[in-house]
């Protein structure tokens, strides 16, 4: 009898538990549903009904203890259309905000995103959105993340970026942005620091700097900037730095290559379309996870360094250069051996 009043109970004990691990607070229900009228009740939020909670919907994370909103992410939706809805501003506890693939969403990244102090991640990639990189994600202090990569966006990286005491990754590549990279760019950046500016139209140097920070990868691939890369080795020659990928490739960098140690972990390295000069220091052939090497368009000179695992490169990592010789290319001429005769 007993038993059979429990199996009659249990149904109803588990769905009282899982409403009330979906229960949705009324602030964040509200501007969830603000979000939905701001881009017209698009297709994709379809599942944001009133029969349900707010926490099942789709694309909404929820804080397990809290049951406050901490995550919305939308993906994938060339016909959702509109500017970034102010209304997400209203969802105080976001940890982590994406709108990615979203190619109709256009128009500036809102001024009342400033109001998100808890934001950690924020990603706002492959979308119509142009304007500035706002000066106020500076004032975001527990972004560990922040990607705008592939966007219209245009104008200078704002310094303030460089105030972030928690951030180690930032994309912003495929923008329109120009300007100078402010010096101090992720050196608070607690943990090894990730940074993609690539395919946009910065100038000046890369800040000197940038040798006191511990990047694993760094792009800057397909800019205007100018002058020496040295500092990006590890530092002045600091071969146990963390640094695996780096691509400066299609800059105007002109410093000579000759006296450049490479960290030891590299394992991806792309200086092509440069003005590099000087000789491929020999303990390159030293690093033994390299896989990826193009001193491609340079004016390089003297011979490809040999053994290790120089094989791996064809002729193909040293096109167009001034004076390269030696194994892909053509053996390096015999020195004359003496002209006192
Ligand atoms: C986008 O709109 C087209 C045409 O109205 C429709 O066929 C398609 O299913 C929509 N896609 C999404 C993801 O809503
Ligand atoms: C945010 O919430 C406040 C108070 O709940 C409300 O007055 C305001 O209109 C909301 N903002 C947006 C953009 O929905
Ligand atoms: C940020 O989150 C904490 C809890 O994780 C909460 O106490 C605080 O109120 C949130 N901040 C804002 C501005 O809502
Ligand atoms: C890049 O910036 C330079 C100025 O630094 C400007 O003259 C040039 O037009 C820009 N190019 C593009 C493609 O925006
Ligand atoms: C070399 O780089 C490593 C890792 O970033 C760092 O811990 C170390 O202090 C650096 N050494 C010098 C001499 O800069
Ligand atoms: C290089 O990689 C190895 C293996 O992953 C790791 O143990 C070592 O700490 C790395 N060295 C540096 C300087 O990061
Ligand atoms: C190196 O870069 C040049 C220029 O972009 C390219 O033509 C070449 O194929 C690249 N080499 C390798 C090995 O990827």
């Amino acid at each position: 009898m007993a038993a059979f009043h429990l199996l009659l109970l249990l149904p109803s004990l588990l769905l009282a538990s899982t409403a009330v691990a979906d229960e949705c607070h009324d602030d964040d229900h509200a501007a969830l549903v603000a979000i939905d009228t701001a881009l017209g009740s698009p297709y994709h939020f379809a599942s944001w009904t009133p029969d349900s909670a707010c926490c099942d919907w789709y694309d909404v994370d929820c804080d397990a203890e809290s049951g406050r909103v901490i995550g919305l992410r939308v993906y994938q939706d060339a016909n959702m259309s509109g500017a970034i809805p102010d209304a997400i501003a209203n969802l105080t506890y976001l940890q982590t905000l994406t709108l990615h693939h979203l190619p109709a969403i256009a128009g500036a990244i809102p001024d009342a995103l400033a109001a998100l102090s808890n934001l950690s991640q924020l990603t706002i990639s492959y979308t119509g959105v142009s304007g500035p990189i706002p000066t106020f994600l500076g004032t975001l202090t527990e972004l560990t993340l922040l990607d705008l990569s592939y966007n219209s966006l245009t104008g200078a990286i704002p310094a303030s970026l460089a105030d972030l005491p928690s951030l180690s990754g930032l994309n912003l590549k495929r923008n329109r942005l120009s300007g100078p990279i402010p010096p101090l760019l992720l050196s608070k950046s607690p943990d090894q620091a990730y940074l993609w500016l690539s395919g946009n139209n910065l100038s000046g140097a890369i800040p000197a700097e940038f040798a006191a920070v511990d990047f694993a990868h760094v792009d800057l691939s397909r800019n205007a900037l100018t002058g020496d890369a040295t500092c990006l080795f590890g530092g002045a020659g600091n071969t146990s730095s963390s640094l695996q990928h780096l691509d400066v490739s299609r800059n105007a960098l002109r410093f000579d290559l000759s006296g450049v140690e490479f960290p030891e972990n590299l394992t991806y390295v792309d200086l092509s379309h440069n003005g590099i000069h000087g000789a491929i220091p020999a303990q390159v052939a030293t690093l033994d996870n390299l896989q990826q090497f193009n001193v491609s368009f340079n004016r390089l000179c003297g011979e490809v360094p040999a053994g290790g695992n120089m094989a791996r490169f064809d002729r193909y990592s040293y096109l167009h250069n001034k004076c390269l010789c030696g194994a892909p290319l053509t053996a390096c001429r015999q020195r004359p051996i003496n002209h006192l005769h």
